[in-house]
C-alpha cells in the first residue's frame, strides 16, 4: 500500500473491528497496574489477563485497541531492521466469544478485502500448531484457511516453539496460535525457507492465539473456563513491510527523530548511509530514548533497581552511542522532545509529565557524561592489560563508573575480547546481599 501509515493503519484496523461490534478500549498504561511479576507490558493481552482468565470486562467480550508495549528480552538485536523495545501493537479480543473461524475468517479479509489492506493473497501464509502431548494438531485453523482460499502448500505446521504464545510468565492464560506471514519476495535463503525462517524473507505480520488453555505452577496446561482470541499485530513493523521499507526505522513515527539525530550531528544522510556503523548507532539511540521517554512519561526514575534500571540502561546505552557519533553535549532531552511531539495527541501522559521527563532526562545524561571518558579510559587499560574483563572488574565498571553490564559486553564484542557476564551477575548478587546487610545492621542500630 502506497500511503499507508502507522495513523492509518490504526484507524482502519480499529474501523474494521468496530463494525464487527468489537468496542475500542484505551492502551493500558506501560508499568503494569495488577502485576508485579512482570516490568512492563509486553503485549496488548497483558492488562486482560483477569478477563481470559473469565472475570467480566466492562466493555464487553468483544474489544480491540491499540497497546503501548515494551520489551527488553532483545536489547542486542536493536539497531537490525525489525526489532524494537518501545512498539504499538493492534489487537482485537474474543473473551469467551467468538473463536477460530471469525478470527481467521476477519484477519484474512481485513488483510484482503480491497476496502481494508488489500493485500494480494499469492503474498500470505500461514503456520498452524503442528501438535503435541498438551494440545491437538490445529487441523481447524488449517481447514478454516484452506476455506478461505490459502492454497494448501502456503499453510504449514509447525512446533510450539513457533506456534504457541504465552503465558507472560510462568503461569496464565496461553494457547497455540495461527500466524500470518508476508513475502516480502527476497531470495530464499535455502531450501528449506519457509514462513517462521530468521532471514526474513517471510515477515510475520499478525499472530492469532487461541487461549484456551491455562498454565499451570507444575506446568501442566489445563482448559480455561472459556475460549478466548488474543491477536496481536506491531504497528511500525506492519507499517514497514506493507510499504516495502527496508527497515521500521523508515516509518513515520522514527522519521523526526531518525531525521533530529543527522541534524544534531550534522550530518548528510546521503553520505553517512554507507556507514552501516553509524546508522546502527542513530537506530539505537532512536529506540532506545523512543522507549524512555514513554517510561518516564509515566513517572518512573533511573535507579540501580527495576524499572529505574531498564530506564537507566537504555538512556545510558544511547549516550554511548551518542559518543560514536561525535555528540559531546547533553542530547537526550532534544530527542525526549521529539518523542513528545510525535506522540502527545495518542498519548496525552507525553505531554503532562514533560518537565520530569526533561529533567530525568538531563540528570542522568549528566550523571553518566561525567563518568563515561573515565570509565572508558578504563576500559580499554583492562582490556590491554587482561586480554579480557573478568566479572569483578565488570563489576567495578559498573560501580564506579555506571557501565551497565551491556555497555561492558558491546565494548567487548567490539574489541573482540571477553566478558564474563556470569561473574558479573555474582558480584552484582554479592553486592546486594552486602548492602542488605548492611541495611539490617543500621536498622538494628537504630531499634536498639
Ligand atoms: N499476545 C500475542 C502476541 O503478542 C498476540 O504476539
Amino acid at each position: 500500500m502506497n500511503d499507508l501509515d502507522s495513523k492509518k493503519l490504526k484507524t482502519l484496523y480499529l474501523e474494521f473491528f468496530k463494525e464487527k461490534n468489537h468496542k475500542v478500549i484505551p492502551s493500558a498504561p506501560l508499568v503494569p497496574q495488577y502485576d508485579n511479576t512482570v516490568l512492563f507490558t509486553t503485549a496488548g493481552m497483558h492488562p486482560l489477563i483477569p478477563y481470559l482468565m473469565g472475570q467480566e470486562h466492562p466493555a464487553g467480550r468483544r474489544l480491540v485497541n491499540v497497546q503501548k508495549c515494551l520489551r527488553t528480552d532483545d536489547i542486542f538485536e536493536i539497531g537490525d531492521d525489525s526489532h524494537l523495545t518501545f512498539f504499538e501493537m493492534l489487537g482485537n479480543w474474543s473473551l469467551g466469544d467468538y473463536f477460530k473461524n471469525e478470527s481467521i475468517r476477519w484477519s484474512f479479509e481485513f488483510l484482503t478485502d480491497k476496502g481494508w489492506l488489500a493485500i494480494d493473497l499469492d503474498r500470505l501464509y500461514a503456520t498452524v500448531f503442528a501438535g503435541d502431548e498438551d494440545a491437538p494438531r490445529d487441523e481447524v485453523s488449517a481447514k478454516i484457511w484452506r476455506d478461505v482460499g490459502m492454497p494448501v502448500e502456503r499453510i504449514f505446521y509447525l512446533p510450539k516453539k513457533d506456534n504457541w504464545w504465552g503465558p507472560v510468565g510462568d503461569t496464565g492464560p496461553c494457547g497455540p496460535d495461527t500466524e500470518i506471514f508476508y513475502d516480502t519476495e527476497k531470495e530464499a535463503c535455502g531450501p528449506d525457507c519457509r514462513p517462521g525462517c530468521a532471514c526474513g524473507k517471510y515477515f510475520e505480520i499478525w499472530n492469532n492465539v487461541f487461549m484456551e488453555y491455562n498454565r499451570t505452577p507444575d506446568g501442566k496446561y489445563e482448559p480455561l473456563k472459556q475460549k478466548n482470541v488474543d491477536t496481536g499485530m506491531g504497528v511500525e513493523r506492519t507499517v514497514a513491510c506493507l510499504s516495502g521499507m527496508k527497515s521500521v526505522y523508515e516509518t513515520d513515527t522514527f522519521k523526526p527523530l531518525m531525521t533530529k539525530i543527522l541534524e544534531i550531528t550534522g550530518t548528510q544522510l546521503s553520505v553517512e548511509v554507507e556507514d552501516t556503523g553509524k546508522e546502527r548507532s542513530r537506530r539505537i539511540i532512536a529506540d532506545h530514548v523512543k522507549a524512555a521517554t514513554f517510561i518516564m512519561a509515566e513517572r518512573v526514575s533511573a535507579s540501580n533497581v527495576g524499572r529505574g534500571y531498564i530506564l537507566r540502561r537504555l538512556l545510558r546505552r544511547a549516550v554511548r552511542h551518542a559518543k560514536i557519533l561525535g555528540i559531546e553535549k547533553e542530547f537526550l532531552s532534544e530527542l525526549a522532545k521529539v518523542v513528545i511531539e510525535t506522540y502527545k495527541t495518542d498519548y496525552p501522559i507525553l505531554e503532562q509529565n514533560s518537565q520530569f521527563i526533561m529533567s530525568e532526562a538531563i540528570s542522568e545524561e549528566t550523571r553518566f557524561r561525567n563518568t563515561l571518558n573515565r570509565g572508558l579510559g578504563k576500559f580499554g587499560r583492562l582490556s590491554a592489560e587482561k586480554g579480557k574483563i573478568d566479572g569483578k572488574d565488570a563489576f567495578l565498571l559498573f560501580q564506579s563508573f555506571g557501565f551497565p553490564i551491556e555497555i561492558t559486553k558491546e565494548l567487548a564484542d567490539e574489541k573482540g575480547i571477553q566478558v564474563d557476564v556470569k561473574g558479573f551477575d555474582e558480584e552484582f548478587m554479592k553486592h546486594q546481599q552486602l548492602s542488605r546487610q548492611g541495611a539490617e545492621k543500621m536498622f538494628e542500630k537504630k531499634s536498639r
